[in-house]
Formats: C-alpha cells, structure tokens, sequence
C-alpha cells in the first residue's frame, strides 16, 4: 500500500513510521509512506500556505494552488484523497476494513480554518474524523488512521488472523476475512486454551469477545453478525446475569 500524507509538518511522521511493525511493513515492501510539504509548491516570496476561504467568511484556509501543484508533481490524482478534519465521517473498523482495500491513499492534514471549497471538490474523495474532538491539526488523525488501516493490510501482521482476533470489537463487526466458528460452545479457560485444538481456541475466543462486548460496549452488538447460539447467549445472559 502507498500512502501520501500532505502536511506542513512532515518530521511529526518520522520516529512513528520507523517503529515496530509500521517499519517492518515498510522494510518488507508491504508499506510505501512518503509525507509532503505544501510549502515546498508555493510560489510567493513568502512561501505562504494559508489564504482567506473562496467567497469569503472568516478565518484562513489552505490555499488551493500550492496543493494542486504537489498533486500533479506528485501524481497523487488517482489515489484516493482523505482529508483529516473533526466533522468528518468517523473512523471505525469497517471504515478501516474498507480503506485497507486501497492501494494507494493520501491523507491531507488540515490546518487553519480548513480547505478551499476548490480543494475540496477538486482532490478530495471523503472527509475522515478519528473522534468527536478538535485536534491542532490533522497530523495525529493521519497517524491513527495509518496504524488502524495498514495493520489490516495481509501480512503486515505476522500472523494474518491475529488482526481479527485480537480485540472485541474486531471480533464483532463484519469483516470479509473472519471465519466464524462452525459451533458456538463454553468451555474453561486452561482446558480450551492448553487443547491445542484451533477450532476450540477460536469458539472460546470468540465468545470472549462476545462477554466483553456485553459488557463494555453494548451498542455494537445491534450492528454485529450474530449467529443463533450467540443471540441465544446473549439472551441467556440477559435473563441470568454473566455466570
Ligand atoms: N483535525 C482536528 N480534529 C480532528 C479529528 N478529531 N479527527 C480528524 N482530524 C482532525
């Protein structure tokens, strides 16, 4: 996967792509990030980024032609362009699923009061929040969305199925890649786990995260795919309690 982050502040990347598994994924030829600096396509003697918005209304927003200069320098017209702001759509793992679907990403940073309306509608193909609160600026966004998407991208991870297994909300949300266990069924803790026997581990894991979900996040078991047995538990545990 090749991602192209557009920002004013290009060394916020660095130290967190050279580390752990983004840096293996990189060094493996898995990963490709490469960050750019709008202010490097600006032509005034001022090198300036920011611009009062098209039409009019307060603030300043970055201006447009720097940013179409480093889109065709760059060739980023084809990727697919996310600009990283609060009211964007949230980022979620299916959102995640979705975008490590691409091959080639660009994520813009936003600073200042936003884009230009022409930025907007010329290079940008969705607009991506990570949560309902104001960043400084749009890097630290970049970043999670990165680390979220590229360790769903196949083999980033050692071992391909711990992406799905690892976190309750994985285990939960509709993925094209997890294979739900044929049965559903309790067992203890050390017995399953010491088995050996793969098919038993996943059904303990899976209903793991099913306790967990009930417990911590309730509101993402309307939306998860749910077999009988686990809409029968979850029952179970409605009328009973957790035992
Ligand atoms: N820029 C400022 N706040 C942000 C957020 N919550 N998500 C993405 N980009 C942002």
């Amino acid at each position: 996967m090749q991602i192209d982050v557009v920002t004013l502040f290009p060394d916020f990347f660095q130290t967190p792509l050279q580390a752990s598994i983004l840096a293996r994924a990189t060094r493996s030829g898995l990963l490709s990030v490469n960050a750019h600096n709008p202010r490097d396509f600006a032509t005034d003697k001022h090198q300036s980024v920011d611009d009062e918005p098209y039409g009019g209304g307060g603030g300043m927003v970055l201006k447009p032609e720097p940013l179409f200069a480093l889109w065709k320098a760059r060739k980023l017209e084809k990727a697919h362009c996310i600009y990283l702001t609060a009211d964007g759509e949230k980022l979620d793992h299916r959102l995640s699923v979705e975008l490590s679907l691409q091959e080639h990403l660009v994520l813009l940073c936003g600073h200042y009061k936003g884009v230009d309306e022409r930025v907007r509608t010329r290079l940008i193909d969705r607009e991506v929040s990570i949560g309902d609160y104001v960043l400084t600026g749009g890097e630290p966004a970049a970043l999670v969305l990165i680390d979220a998407v590229v360790r769903l991208v196949p083999g980033v991870l050692g071992n391909f199925s711990s992406a799905l297994e690892d976190s309750f909300q994985d285990a939960l949300l509709d993925c094209p890649w997890y294979t739900r266990p044929a049965e559903f069924n309790g067992e203890s803790v050390p017995q399953v786990l010491q088995s050996g026997d793969h098919q038993r581990v996943q059904q303990w894991r899976r209903k793991q995260a099913l306790r967990k979900t009930y417990e911590r996040r309730p509101d993402l078991l309307d939306k998860a795919d749910l077999d009988d047995n686990e809409k029968k538990q979850l029952s179970q545990w409605e009328r009973e309690g957790l035992e």
